[in-house]
Protein backbone atom coordinates (compact mmCIF):
# COMPACT_ATOMS: atom_id res chain seq x y z
CA UNK A 1 0.00 0.00 0.00
CA UNK A 2 1.69 3.18 -0.96
CA UNK A 3 2.20 5.80 1.66
CA UNK A 4 -0.44 8.35 0.16
CA UNK A 5 -3.14 6.30 0.01
CA UNK A 6 -2.08 4.82 3.58
CA UNK A 7 -2.40 8.24 5.03
CA UNK A 8 -5.87 9.41 3.20
CA UNK A 9 -9.08 9.56 4.86
CA UNK A 10 -12.08 8.84 3.09
CA UNK A 11 -16.05 9.57 4.25
CA UNK A 12 -17.95 6.32 5.15
CA UNK A 13 -21.87 6.52 5.18
CA UNK A 14 -23.21 3.91 6.55
CA UNK A 15 -27.16 2.68 5.84
CA UNK A 16 -29.71 2.05 6.91
CA UNK A 17 -28.63 3.71 10.43
CA UNK A 18 -27.71 7.02 8.60
CA UNK A 19 -23.53 6.98 10.76
CA UNK A 20 -21.43 9.01 9.14
CA UNK A 21 -17.57 7.87 9.79
CA UNK A 22 -14.02 8.26 8.76
CA UNK A 23 -11.90 5.68 7.73
CA UNK A 24 -8.28 5.63 6.85
CA UNK A 25 -6.70 4.24 3.41
CA UNK A 26 -4.58 1.68 5.60
CA UNK A 27 -7.66 0.84 8.04
CA UNK A 28 -10.18 -1.46 7.48
CA UNK A 29 -13.60 -0.50 7.28
CA UNK A 30 -14.55 -2.72 10.17
CA UNK A 31 -11.88 -1.55 12.39
CA UNK A 32 -13.45 2.35 11.40
CA UNK A 33 -16.34 0.67 12.62
CA UNK A 34 -15.49 -0.91 15.37
CA UNK A 35 -13.23 2.21 15.94
CA UNK A 36 -16.09 4.75 15.77
CA UNK A 37 -18.62 3.13 18.12
CA UNK A 38 -20.72 1.73 15.37
CA UNK A 39 -21.74 -1.68 16.41
CA UNK A 40 -21.63 -3.66 13.27
CA UNK A 41 -21.95 -7.30 12.78
CA UNK A 42 -18.53 -9.36 12.91
CA UNK A 43 -16.73 -11.97 14.99
CA UNK A 44 -13.17 -13.19 13.66
CA UNK A 45 -11.94 -10.23 11.94
CA UNK A 46 -9.63 -11.90 9.25
CA UNK A 47 -12.55 -13.49 6.58
CA UNK A 48 -13.34 -16.21 7.94
CA UNK A 49 -16.84 -16.20 9.67
CA UNK A 50 -18.89 -14.10 7.14
CA UNK A 51 -20.57 -12.22 9.90
CA UNK A 52 -19.44 -9.21 8.51
CA UNK A 53 -20.99 -9.07 5.22
CA UNK A 54 -22.32 -5.91 3.78
CA UNK A 55 -23.10 -4.41 0.62
CA UNK A 56 -21.26 -1.41 -1.51
CA UNK A 57 -23.43 1.11 -2.25
CA UNK A 58 -21.20 3.30 -3.96
CA UNK A 59 -17.17 4.09 -3.96
CA UNK A 60 -14.38 1.83 -4.26
CA UNK A 61 -12.43 -0.45 -2.16
CA UNK A 62 -9.06 -2.58 -1.62
CA UNK A 63 -10.53 -6.29 -0.78
CA UNK A 64 -7.09 -7.97 0.74
CA UNK A 65 -6.47 -11.69 -0.34
CA UNK A 66 -7.09 -13.99 2.06
CA UNK A 67 -10.97 -14.37 3.07
CA UNK A 68 -12.32 -18.09 3.03
CA UNK A 69 -13.82 -18.76 -0.17
CA UNK A 70 -16.68 -21.13 1.64
CA UNK A 71 -18.17 -17.97 2.96
CA UNK A 72 -16.85 -15.64 0.45
CA UNK A 73 -17.20 -16.07 -3.34
CA UNK A 74 -17.39 -14.36 -6.51
CA UNK A 75 -21.05 -14.63 -6.15
CA UNK A 76 -20.89 -11.97 -3.38
CA UNK A 77 -18.71 -9.74 -5.16
CA UNK A 78 -20.32 -9.49 -8.21
CA UNK A 79 -23.75 -8.88 -6.25
CA UNK A 80 -21.88 -5.76 -4.47
CA UNK A 81 -21.10 -7.33 -1.35
CA UNK A 82 -17.98 -7.01 0.64
CA UNK A 83 -16.78 -8.26 4.23
CA UNK A 84 -15.56 -5.30 6.13
CA UNK A 85 -12.71 -7.08 7.55
CA UNK A 86 -11.16 -7.53 4.66
CA UNK A 87 -11.30 -4.18 2.79
CA UNK A 88 -10.17 -0.74 2.94
CA UNK A 89 -11.70 1.96 1.18
CA UNK A 90 -10.33 3.99 -2.03
CA UNK A 91 -12.54 6.74 -2.47
CA UNK A 92 -15.45 7.92 -0.15
CA UNK A 93 -17.80 4.88 0.22
CA UNK A 94 -21.24 4.32 1.26
CA UNK A 95 -22.23 0.67 2.68
CA UNK A 96 -25.57 -1.35 3.59
CA UNK A 97 -24.39 -2.63 7.00
CA UNK A 98 -26.28 -4.76 9.30
CA UNK A 99 -26.08 -3.60 12.70
CA UNK A 100 -26.38 -5.44 16.34
CA UNK A 101 -29.78 -4.53 17.99
CA UNK A 102 -29.23 -4.65 21.35
CA UNK A 103 -25.60 -4.46 21.93
CA UNK A 104 -23.83 -0.67 22.47
CA UNK A 105 -20.52 -0.94 21.27
CA UNK A 106 -17.68 -0.72 23.26
CA UNK A 107 -14.75 1.37 21.84
CA UNK A 108 -11.66 -1.19 22.45
CA UNK A 109 -8.26 0.52 24.19
CA UNK A 110 -5.28 -0.97 25.28
CA UNK A 111 -5.38 -1.65 28.97
CA UNK A 112 -1.61 -2.67 30.29
CA UNK A 113 -2.31 -5.72 32.87
CA UNK A 114 -0.44 -7.87 35.11
CA UNK A 115 -0.55 -11.50 35.30
CA UNK A 116 -1.89 -12.61 38.89
CA UNK A 117 -1.84 -16.37 38.02
CA UNK A 118 -1.55 -18.68 35.10
CA UNK A 119 -3.40 -22.64 36.56
CA UNK A 120 -3.14 -26.03 34.04
CA UNK A 121 -6.62 -26.61 34.90
CA UNK A 122 -6.45 -29.74 32.23
CA UNK A 123 -3.49 -31.68 29.90
CA UNK A 124 -4.37 -28.40 27.23
CA UNK A 125 -5.71 -26.06 29.03
CA UNK A 126 -4.59 -23.49 30.97
CA UNK A 127 -6.64 -20.35 33.11
CA UNK A 128 -4.56 -16.98 33.10
CA UNK A 129 -5.96 -14.50 35.01
CA UNK A 130 -4.89 -11.16 34.65
CA UNK A 131 -5.06 -7.81 36.93
CA UNK A 132 -6.70 -4.69 35.24
CA UNK A 133 -5.38 -1.19 35.99
CA UNK A 134 -9.67 -0.65 37.07
CA UNK A 135 -12.75 -1.84 35.88
CA UNK A 136 -12.80 -2.84 32.08
CA UNK A 137 -15.50 -2.32 30.38
CA UNK A 138 -16.86 -4.92 28.23
CA UNK A 139 -19.72 -7.25 27.48
CA UNK A 140 -19.99 -11.29 28.61
CA UNK A 141 -18.97 -12.84 25.73
CA UNK A 142 -16.78 -10.44 24.22
CA UNK A 143 -12.89 -11.16 23.76
CA UNK A 144 -9.29 -9.81 24.23
CA UNK A 145 -6.71 -9.13 21.98
CA UNK A 146 -3.37 -10.29 23.30
CA UNK A 147 -0.15 -7.94 22.23
CA UNK A 148 2.68 -10.07 22.86
CA UNK A 149 5.82 -8.69 20.90
CA UNK A 150 7.17 -11.67 19.23
CA UNK A 151 4.02 -13.08 18.16
CA UNK A 152 2.27 -11.78 15.18
CA UNK A 153 -0.74 -10.92 14.58
CA UNK A 154 -1.95 -10.72 17.97
CA UNK A 155 -4.36 -13.95 19.36
CA UNK A 156 -7.84 -13.36 20.59
CA UNK A 157 -9.01 -15.28 23.87
CA UNK A 158 -12.35 -14.84 24.83
CA UNK A 159 -13.25 -13.03 28.90
CA UNK A 160 -14.16 -16.23 30.87
CA UNK A 161 -15.80 -14.12 33.98
CA UNK A 162 -18.30 -11.45 34.55
CA UNK A 163 -17.41 -7.62 33.73
CA UNK A 164 -17.14 -5.87 36.96
CA UNK A 165 -14.20 -6.97 38.38
CA UNK A 166 -10.38 -5.39 38.36
CA UNK A 167 -9.22 -9.00 36.62
CA UNK A 168 -10.34 -10.99 33.43
CA UNK A 169 -9.36 -14.54 33.29
CA UNK A 170 -8.77 -15.95 30.50
CA UNK A 171 -9.19 -20.40 28.86
CA UNK A 172 -6.21 -20.89 27.12
CA UNK A 173 -5.32 -24.22 25.03
CA UNK A 174 -2.02 -25.12 24.15
CA UNK A 175 -1.90 -27.01 20.66
CA UNK A 176 1.38 -28.47 19.98
CA UNK A 177 3.14 -25.75 17.94
CA UNK A 178 0.71 -23.44 18.89
CA UNK A 179 2.81 -19.82 19.87
CA UNK A 180 0.42 -18.38 22.61
CA UNK A 181 0.13 -21.83 23.71
CA UNK A 182 3.71 -22.52 24.21
CA UNK A 183 4.04 -19.10 25.33
CA UNK A 184 1.32 -19.34 27.89
CA UNK A 185 2.57 -22.86 29.13
CA UNK A 186 6.31 -22.71 29.18
CA UNK A 187 6.96 -18.63 29.82
CA UNK A 188 3.86 -16.65 31.05
CA UNK A 189 4.39 -16.18 35.23
CA UNK A 190 2.38 -14.44 37.88
CA UNK A 191 3.90 -10.90 37.92
CA UNK A 192 4.52 -10.16 34.24
CA UNK A 193 3.30 -7.86 32.14
CA UNK A 194 0.76 -8.48 29.49
CA UNK A 195 -1.05 -6.20 27.23
CA UNK A 196 -4.25 -6.25 25.70
CA UNK A 197 -6.41 -4.60 23.15
CA UNK A 198 -9.95 -4.91 23.48
CA UNK A 199 -12.65 -5.67 23.71
CA UNK A 200 -13.98 -7.02 20.43
CA UNK A 201 -16.62 -9.05 19.67
CA UNK A 202 -20.31 -9.21 20.00
CA UNK A 203 -21.06 -13.01 20.69
CA UNK A 204 -22.95 -12.77 23.84
CA UNK A 205 -26.44 -13.49 25.51
CA UNK A 206 -29.23 -11.46 23.63
CA UNK A 207 -30.29 -8.41 26.32
CA UNK A 208 -33.63 -7.82 24.32
CA UNK A 209 -35.82 -10.87 25.37
CA UNK A 210 -34.86 -13.62 27.68
CA UNK A 211 -35.87 -16.35 25.27
CA UNK A 212 -35.05 -20.24 26.06
CA UNK A 213 -31.48 -20.70 25.04
CA UNK A 214 -29.21 -23.82 24.21
CA UNK A 215 -25.57 -23.42 24.79
CA UNK A 216 -23.43 -25.59 22.91
CA UNK A 217 -19.63 -25.66 23.68
CA UNK A 218 -16.10 -27.39 23.05
CA UNK A 219 -13.17 -27.34 24.96
CA UNK A 220 -12.04 -23.26 26.08
CA UNK A 221 -15.24 -22.20 23.73
CA UNK A 222 -16.47 -22.93 27.13
CA UNK A 223 -14.63 -19.29 28.17
CA UNK A 224 -17.18 -16.72 26.80
CA UNK A 225 -19.84 -19.20 27.78
CA UNK A 226 -19.11 -19.15 31.45
CA UNK A 227 -18.72 -15.50 31.42
CA UNK A 228 -22.33 -14.82 29.91
CA UNK A 229 -23.54 -17.31 32.28
CA UNK A 230 -21.72 -16.13 35.23
CA UNK A 231 -23.22 -12.76 34.36
CA UNK A 232 -26.93 -13.78 34.01
CA UNK A 233 -26.77 -15.44 36.89
CA UNK A 234 -25.64 -12.53 38.79
CA UNK A 235 -28.01 -10.03 37.01
CA UNK A 236 -30.93 -12.01 38.16
CA UNK A 237 -31.52 -13.36 34.19
CA UNK A 238 -33.57 -16.82 34.60
CA UNK A 239 -34.02 -17.69 31.06
CA UNK A 240 -34.11 -21.76 31.13
CA UNK A 241 -30.80 -22.41 29.52
CA UNK A 242 -29.45 -26.05 28.33
CA UNK A 243 -25.54 -26.11 28.42
CA UNK A 244 -24.13 -29.28 26.59
CA UNK A 245 -20.44 -28.96 26.86
CA UNK A 246 -18.13 -30.88 24.77
CA UNK A 247 -14.61 -32.57 25.76
CA UNK A 248 -12.91 -35.52 24.17
CA UNK A 249 -12.17 -36.90 28.23
CA UNK A 250 -12.62 -36.45 31.72
CA UNK A 251 -9.01 -35.39 32.29
CA UNK A 252 -10.24 -32.55 29.47
CA UNK A 253 -13.26 -31.51 31.68
CA UNK A 254 -12.62 -28.13 33.62
CA UNK A 255 -15.07 -25.83 35.42
CA UNK A 256 -16.94 -28.79 36.22
CA UNK A 257 -17.79 -27.99 40.18
CA UNK A 258 -18.52 -24.12 39.39
CA UNK A 259 -21.45 -25.93 36.40
CA UNK A 260 -22.69 -28.06 38.74
CA UNK A 261 -23.04 -25.95 41.18
CA UNK A 262 -24.82 -23.11 38.95
CA UNK A 263 -26.83 -26.31 37.84
CA UNK A 264 -27.98 -27.30 41.54
CA UNK A 265 -28.61 -23.41 42.46
CA UNK A 266 -30.57 -22.27 39.72
CA UNK A 267 -33.81 -24.24 38.10
CA UNK A 268 -33.64 -22.56 35.31
CA UNK A 269 -29.87 -23.87 34.33
CA UNK A 270 -29.56 -27.69 32.87
CA UNK A 271 -25.94 -29.01 32.17
CA UNK A 272 -24.84 -32.06 30.33
CA UNK A 273 -21.18 -32.61 29.90
CA UNK A 274 -20.39 -34.74 27.00
CA UNK A 275 -17.09 -37.03 26.05
CA UNK A 276 -16.49 -38.05 22.75
CA UNK A 277 -13.67 -40.24 23.27
CA UNK A 278 -13.79 -41.32 27.03
CA UNK A 279 -11.95 -45.00 27.13
CA UNK A 280 -15.39 -47.60 27.86
CA UNK A 281 -15.31 -48.93 31.78
CA UNK A 282 -14.17 -45.85 32.87
CA UNK A 283 -16.60 -45.10 35.18
CA UNK A 284 -18.36 -42.42 33.21
CA UNK A 285 -21.57 -42.63 33.63
CA UNK A 286 -22.46 -39.28 31.22
CA UNK A 287 -23.34 -38.99 27.92
CA UNK A 288 -20.93 -39.61 25.31
CA UNK A 289 -20.60 -39.32 21.70
CA UNK A 290 -20.43 -35.83 19.31
CA UNK A 291 -21.86 -32.75 21.43
CA UNK A 292 -23.70 -31.64 18.64
CA UNK A 293 -25.26 -35.31 18.30
CA UNK A 294 -26.08 -35.32 21.71
CA UNK A 295 -27.71 -31.81 21.69
CA UNK A 296 -30.11 -32.84 18.42
CA UNK A 297 -31.38 -35.92 20.02
CA UNK A 298 -32.63 -34.00 22.93
CA UNK A 299 -34.03 -30.97 21.47
CA UNK A 300 -37.71 -31.32 21.03
CA UNK A 301 -38.90 -28.42 19.73
CA UNK A 302 -36.91 -25.88 17.99
CA UNK A 303 -40.03 -22.89 18.31
CA UNK A 304 -39.02 -20.27 20.39
CA UNK A 305 -35.55 -21.17 21.39
CA UNK A 306 -32.33 -19.68 20.82
CA UNK A 307 -28.73 -21.06 20.49
CA UNK A 308 -25.13 -20.06 21.47
CA UNK A 309 -22.38 -21.81 19.57
CA UNK A 310 -18.63 -21.22 20.85
CA UNK A 311 -15.66 -23.59 19.63
CA UNK A 312 -13.76 -24.50 16.73
CA UNK A 313 -15.19 -23.67 13.35
CA UNK A 314 -15.62 -27.32 12.58
CA UNK A 315 -17.46 -27.85 16.19
CA UNK A 316 -19.64 -24.86 14.76
CA UNK A 317 -20.87 -25.90 11.36
CA UNK A 318 -21.62 -29.62 12.92
CA UNK A 319 -23.74 -27.78 15.52
CA UNK A 320 -25.55 -25.19 12.63
CA UNK A 321 -26.04 -28.45 10.73
CA UNK A 322 -28.31 -30.10 13.30
CA UNK A 323 -29.89 -27.04 14.34
CA UNK A 324 -31.47 -25.85 11.34
CA UNK A 325 -32.44 -29.35 10.16
CA UNK A 326 -34.12 -28.95 13.97
CA UNK A 327 -35.73 -26.05 12.77
CA UNK A 328 -33.60 -22.71 14.25
CA UNK A 329 -33.40 -20.15 11.52
CA UNK A 330 -30.29 -18.14 10.74
CA UNK A 331 -30.85 -15.41 13.40
CA UNK A 332 -31.47 -17.27 16.30
CA UNK A 333 -28.16 -18.83 15.75
CA UNK A 334 -25.47 -17.07 17.56
CA UNK A 335 -21.63 -18.52 17.00
CA UNK A 336 -18.22 -17.50 18.33
CA UNK A 337 -16.05 -19.28 16.08
CA UNK A 338 -12.47 -19.63 17.38
CA UNK A 339 -10.81 -19.37 13.92
CA UNK A 340 -6.71 -19.88 13.87
CA UNK A 341 -4.81 -16.28 13.42
CA UNK A 342 -3.71 -15.96 10.00
C1 LIG B 1 -13.03 -14.46 18.47
C2 LIG B 1 -12.02 -15.49 18.92
C3 LIG B 1 -11.97 -15.83 20.27
C4 LIG B 1 -11.08 -16.81 20.70
N1 LIG B 1 -11.07 -17.17 22.03
C5 LIG B 1 -10.26 -18.18 22.44
C6 LIG B 1 -10.27 -18.60 23.81
O1 LIG B 1 -10.98 -18.07 24.67
N2 LIG B 1 -9.46 -19.63 24.15
C7 LIG B 1 -8.64 -20.26 23.24
O2 LIG B 1 -7.93 -21.20 23.61
N3 LIG B 1 -8.60 -19.86 21.94
C8 LIG B 1 -9.38 -18.83 21.53
N4 LIG B 1 -9.32 -18.43 20.22
C9 LIG B 1 -8.29 -19.01 19.33
C10 LIG B 1 -6.97 -18.28 19.63
O3 LIG B 1 -7.09 -16.93 19.20
C11 LIG B 1 -5.76 -18.90 18.92
O4 LIG B 1 -6.00 -18.98 17.54
C12 LIG B 1 -5.43 -20.29 19.42
O5 LIG B 1 -5.28 -20.26 20.82
C13 LIG B 1 -4.11 -20.81 18.81
O6 LIG B 1 -3.09 -19.88 19.06
P1 LIG B 1 -1.57 -20.33 19.14
O7 LIG B 1 -0.75 -19.09 18.96
O8 LIG B 1 -1.31 -21.12 20.40
O9 LIG B 1 -1.40 -21.30 17.91
P2 LIG B 1 -0.83 -20.91 16.44
O10 LIG B 1 0.63 -20.61 16.56
O11 LIG B 1 -1.72 -19.84 15.86
O12 LIG B 1 -1.09 -22.24 15.64
C14 LIG B 1 -0.12 -23.31 15.62
C15 LIG B 1 -0.77 -24.63 15.28
O13 LIG B 1 -1.74 -24.96 16.29
C16 LIG B 1 -2.84 -25.62 15.70
N5 LIG B 1 -4.07 -24.83 15.90
C17 LIG B 1 -4.13 -23.50 16.19
N6 LIG B 1 -5.42 -23.11 16.32
C18 LIG B 1 -6.17 -24.21 16.11
C19 LIG B 1 -7.56 -24.46 16.10
N7 LIG B 1 -8.47 -23.48 16.36
N8 LIG B 1 -7.99 -25.72 15.84
C20 LIG B 1 -7.10 -26.70 15.61
N9 LIG B 1 -5.76 -26.54 15.58
C21 LIG B 1 -5.30 -25.32 15.84
C22 LIG B 1 -2.57 -25.74 14.21
O14 LIG B 1 -1.95 -26.96 13.96
C23 LIG B 1 -1.59 -24.61 13.99
O15 LIG B 1 -0.81 -24.81 12.86
C24 LIG B 1 -10.20 -17.44 19.77
C25 LIG B 1 -10.23 -17.06 18.42
C26 LIG B 1 -11.13 -16.09 18.01
C27 LIG B 1 -11.16 -15.70 16.57
S1 LIG C 1 -15.36 -12.49 8.02
FE1 LIG C 1 -15.29 -10.46 8.76
S2 LIG C 1 -15.53 -10.66 10.88
FE2 LIG C 1 -15.38 -12.71 10.19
Amino acid sequence: MNARVASETFAVAIEPSSHEITCRGDQTLLDSCIQNGIPARYNCRSGECGECIASLLSGKVYEMPGADPAIFTDTHRAAGKLLLCMCFPRTDVKLNVSLVQDAPAIRPTAINTMVESVEQVTPTIYKVRVETPGLVEYRAGQCFEWVVPEIKPNRMYSAANRPGDAAIEFHVRVYPGGRIGTFVSEHLSPGQSLKLLGPFGNFGLSTSDWRPSICIAGGTGLAPIHAMLDDAFARGDNRPIHFFYGARSQEELYCLKTLNLWAAKHDSFTFTPVLSDEPEGSGWTGARGLVTDVAAAQLQDAFGLEAYLCGPPAMIDAAVEVLEAAGFSDSDIHADRFVQAR
